[in-house]
């Protein structure tokens, strides 16, 4: 078979697979803002990417997207369980977040997430040409790189954490810290998204393996391999989505959407996956009490509210997707005007077009995680949006230490939001167009080519060469 001199490895495929109930197949793009940044990067490129396809008990041949070709990795149901479900999103993810919600861990899950990682590392090794370039992505794939190093020596492998990497305190809770640690150490180079992730990985080398660091390079124990830890923000395909916000047909929508809506003043806008870490409902909390108190008024503002499906099968998704929903209902029983709601609420995902018009229709964008590795919405509500835009953003987002204009806010403090929200809608249009002008620049200079281009050069030239092919 084909080898790549360039491949990608990552928990999903860059498209899902969709089986309808009468037997019809479709692949749609998979959800989330690590296939949003690395999809534009790949399109047009020849290499491999190695991923689920998104359905359990499913072993599809590979098959060629364009340039690339796809490589699925078969799951059965148990393995979605227990290495998908279980160990990456209910013991890594909360960890990785702050344990906003508590983590759970359990030996069999970590069994499996360990025999998947081997799955992934082995299929790189049978598609990765000589002395290739292997890229391997977030939290779901810790191992892969050191089990991809002892199967191909030959190969340069980077890792890059599209998440939060937590503070050692938290890390060490976690049974497999060690195997976690000693995976990643099988890079080249680990790439972050905040220099306070790159950090925290370094204390934790230093702290749980006693290993030396020296500037942003640790020794790996045991051996003389050095690898390099550094933080190399993620970003989106600014041009492309720019140019998508102002063809005419998403114009137009734009302003379909405003009048559809009632014309309201101010349309207030949040876009997440339906996840605890996105602070959802602390944004409801603020803006219900903003109607209470009569700052707001549901005659002339509207909180439009997409909040895409995320995870169903774990207990703390679904548990915040019914409070969310009983926050929603409450908002709108006390104080949607008849024929119109305060909030619109959208349980579900868009196309690009759609998403595109909705930032341009927006007023003000409330960005308010608790905890976020980048938050690429924030990134493409400042590209998309033309005119006296308004950015609420969250200082507990990657994205905050590069959009110094936005309106910065701790959703913590939910009296602080409240007043954040209304300084950005108050905000003379003036100052709301200078601060988006900046913001949208910003967002230009460092797109998503930008940083595979940093990150790839880093790569490169990362501390160790491994041994010539
Ligand atoms: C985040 C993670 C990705 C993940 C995405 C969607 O962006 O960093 O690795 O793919 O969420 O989550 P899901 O569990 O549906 O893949």
């Amino acid at each position: 078979a084909r080898t790549y001199d360039f491949v990608i490895a990552a928990n999903r495929l860059p498209v899902d697979r969709i089986v309808h109930d009468d037997g019809s197949v479709e692949w749609q793009t998979s959800p989330g803002g690590l296939v949003t940044a690395m999809e534009s990067v790949m399109r047009g490129r020849e290499a491999a990417w190695v991923g689920w396809s998104g359905q359990p008990d499913e072993a599809p041949e590979p098959f060629l997207d364009n340039d690339l070709l796809l490589v699925p990795v078969p799951l059965s149901a148990d393995e979605v369980a227990a290495y998908y479900e279980g160990q990456s999103n209910d013991s890594l993810w909360p960890i990785y977040h702050d344990v906003i919600v508590p983590a759970t861990f359990k030996r069999r899950w970590a069994a499996a997430y360990e025999k998947v990682n081997r799955r992934f590392a082995q299929q790189c090794a049978e598609v990765a040409a000589p002395g290739a370039t292997v890229w391997v992505h977030d939290y779901q794939l810790q191992l892969v790189p050191r089990m991809l190093r002892v199967l191909r020596p030959d190969v340069r492998i980077g890792w890059f954490n599209h998440i939060p990497f937590p503070p050692v305190e938290l890390f060490a809770q976690l049974p497999m810290r060690h195997a976690i640690l000693n995976g990643l150490l099988g890079a080249d180079f680990l790439g972050f998204q905040r220099p306070a992730d790159a950090e925290n990985f370094l204390r934790a080398c230093r702290r749980l393996l006693g290993a030396r660091t020296k500037g942003d390079v640790v020794d790996v124990p045991e051996t003389d391999r050095r690898v390099r830890a550094a933080a190399v923000p993620i970003s989106i395909d600014a041009g492309g989505l720019a140019e998508l916000a102002e063809s005419e047909p998403v114009r137009q929508r734009a302003k379909e959407i405003r009048e559809q809506l009632g014309n309201p003043r101010t349309i207030l806008l949040g876009v997440d996956r339906l996840d605890y870490t996105k602070g959802i409902r602390h944004r409801m909390k603020a803006f219900g009490e903003l109607l209470d108190d009569g700052r707001l008024s549901a005659d002339d503002t509207m909180l439009v509210q997409v909040a895409s499906p995320s995870r169903e099968r774990v207990a703390a998704y679904r548990e915040l997707r019914h409070q969310v929903e009983r926050t929603v209902g409450n908002i709108n029983g006390a104080h949607s005007p008849l024929g119109s709601t305060a909030v619109s609420y959208l349980h579900r995902s868009f196309p690009r077009e759609e998403m595109a018009a909705l930032y341009r229709a927006a007023d003000v964008m409330l960005v308010t995680p608790l905890r976020d590795g980048m938050n690429l919405v924030a990134k493409e509500y400042v590209t998309c949006h033309e005119g006296p835009g308004a950015l609420v953003l969250s200082e507990f987002t990657g994205a905050a230490n590069e959009l110094r204009q936005a309106f910065r806010c701790n959703p913590h403090d939910i009296e602080a939001l409240k007043n954040t929200i209304m300084a950005a809608i108050e905000a003379p249009a003036a100052e709301r167009n200078r601060r988006m002008r900046a913001l949208h620049r910003q967002v230009t200079r460092n797109d998503v080519q930008h940083w595979a281009g940093k990150y790839l050069d880093a790569l490169e030239h990362a501390p160790e060469k491994p041994p010539a092919p």
